[in-house]
């Protein structure tokens, strides 16, 4: 009896099964052609076709990509074959929900489809929603607006060479000073003999006291190479201004870069503790003779320059200029470089006697978009999630200083300070930063340097100059 009525159950179940289903036909068996969106959701197809067709019919069909489409109603079966204006040309309906597209500047796009903004990679999703990468970028139109809007004493503005860039990238590429090791920090500081009544000038620029003995700010690129650029760059205006213009070598960065490889890390960060000593015991040939090459972010090119003792510790090239233009590959060297101390007085002596000095700092979020005014680091992501306030140590070139009265009447010191950013970064490629209160560490670690430059070095150079002149 139980068997009998199971048997009839499941005979039942089978009919009823086959009666619902049918047979599924090639036509349903075929892969979806919509699987990942419709393509071309606007264009015509049926439309061209001439129209629609009621029921079933395999003939109703038309081109589509490298295979055809249909437009009967059969097609809007849950296996979809239908041409992409079936459902608003036949039935004039929207297309069904599964086949979203994405819309942007009045264009659409199906599911897989990119596109960049700003330094995150979004994706067309089946949904119909771009899925955006959630990196914080170098330059945020947000933190733009609001350091333009309050009233930080500077001007924040876009730079198409950061655009693009994540922030970890810009900390990652475009700093790459070390901090200085315990004991180098610790080092002595130079004494100075400052008569407290001495009176320092308000506003200083060594660009006017040295005319042509200053040199311009250069542009590291994606090399995380500041250690070398702030350390040749003090060391070229030194050489000028002790030579008194005999010489005026724009020292080579590309040279510390390569061929100070000791502990250091060339585009990948390094000390300027270990750019001195090199700058002393080996001696850098000029920029025109070993010429800055950007390399891909993090790469480094080998050394294509060395040079071997000719007594008293003066040293000469073997190799030829890297550059084949340049047939001057003199080397030029340091003397061991001093630090002084993080009093505001002595610093600015220093530089006024001496010349341009070089600076640690840190760099913010907010230093990269600098445009103009006093810069110092300002509130305006403090409230943002940490992956939006980050900082890295920099090294720059001090080479003046400066003080503005502001929109209420207050005094406003500033120093002036060479970046290596390249010329169209901030102030023709320096800035003013806030002096006389260690804004970002800037009077932490000032070092300063005397070239090595002696009378037989002037005469040879003088009289070299004046052969070229003959
Ligand atoms: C075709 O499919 C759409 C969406 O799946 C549905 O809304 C519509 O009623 C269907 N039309 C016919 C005629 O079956
Ligand atoms: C910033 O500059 C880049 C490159 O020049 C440009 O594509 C972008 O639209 C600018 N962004 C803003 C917010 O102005």
């Amino acid at each position: 009896m139980h068997l009998l009525l199971m048997t009839v159950g499941l005979l039942l179940m089978v009919e009823v099964g086959i009666a619902k289903h049918q047979v599924r036909t090639r036509r349903q068996l075929n892969n979806p052609l919509h699987q990942g969106g419709i393509r071309d959701p606007y264009g015509s197809y049926c439309e061209r076709r001439g129209g629609c067709c009621p029921g079933r019919d395999d003939q109703c069909t038309v081109p589509y990509l490298d295979t055809i489409c249909y437009c009967d109603l059969f097609c809007n079966r849950t296996v979809s074959d239908c041409c992409p204006d079936f459902w608003g040309h036949c039935l004039g309906i929207p297309p069904p929900t599964i086949f979203k597209s994405c819309e942007r500047n009045g264009h659409r796009f199906h599911p897989g489809a990119t596109h960049r903004e700003n330094c995150n990679l979004c994706t067309c999703s089946r949904t119909g929603q771009w899925d955006c990468e959630q990196h914080v970028c170098l330059v945020e139109p947000d933190m733009i607006h609001a350091i333009n809007r309050g009233n930080y004493g500077w001007h924040a503005g876009n730079y198409s060479q950061f655009w693009g860039m994540t922030l970890d990238e810009g900390i990652r590429y475009r700093l790459g000073t070390q901090l200085p090791s315990r004991s180098i920090l610790s080092m002595n500081e130079l004494k100075m003999n400052m008569d407290s009544s001495e009176r320092l000038p308000p506003y200083f620029r060594a660009e006017e006291k040295w005319p042509g003995k200053i040199h311009e700010p250069l542009d590291q690129g994606n090399c995380a190479a500041s250690w070398a650029f702030s350390t040749a760059a003090v060391a070229s205006d030194r050489i000028a201004i002790q030579s008194m213009g005999h010489m005026t070598p724009q020292l080579s960065p590309q040279n510390i870069i390569s061929c100070d490889t000791r502990n250091q890390g060339g585009c990948t960060w390094g000390r300027v503790d270990g750019a001195w000593w090199f700058l002393r015991r080996k001696g850098v040939v000029t920029q025109e003779c070993y010429p800055f090459s950007a390399p891909q972010p993090g790469e480094t090119p080998h050394c294509m320059m060395h040079s071997r003792p000719v007594g008293r510790g003066k040293r000469q090239a073997t190799a030829r200029c890297p550059s084949a233009e340049s047939y001057q590959n003199e080397i030029y060297q340091s003397t061991p470089p001093y630090r002084l101390s993080s009093n505001e007085k002595e610093i600015m002596k220093e530089i006024m006697d001496n010349g341009p000095v070089q600076a640690i700092m840190e760099v913010h979020e907010d230093f990269f978009v600098y445009r103009s005014g006093i810069y110092r680091h300002t509130p305006v992501s403090s409230r943002k999630a940490p992956q939006y306030r980050k900082h890295g140590t920099h090294s720059v070139r001090i080479t003046g200083w400066g003080e503005e009265r502001d929109y209420n009447g207050q005094t406003r010191k500033y120093w002036i300070a060479a970046n290596s950013w390249g010329r169209n970064w901030g102030e023709d490629g320096y800035f003013k930063i806030a002096r006389g209160e260690n804004e970002c560490q800037i009077e932490t670690f000032i070092i300063g340097v005397w070239g090595r430059v002696t009378m037989e070095d002037m005469h040879h150079h003088h009289r070299k100059h004046h052969h070229r002149h003959e």
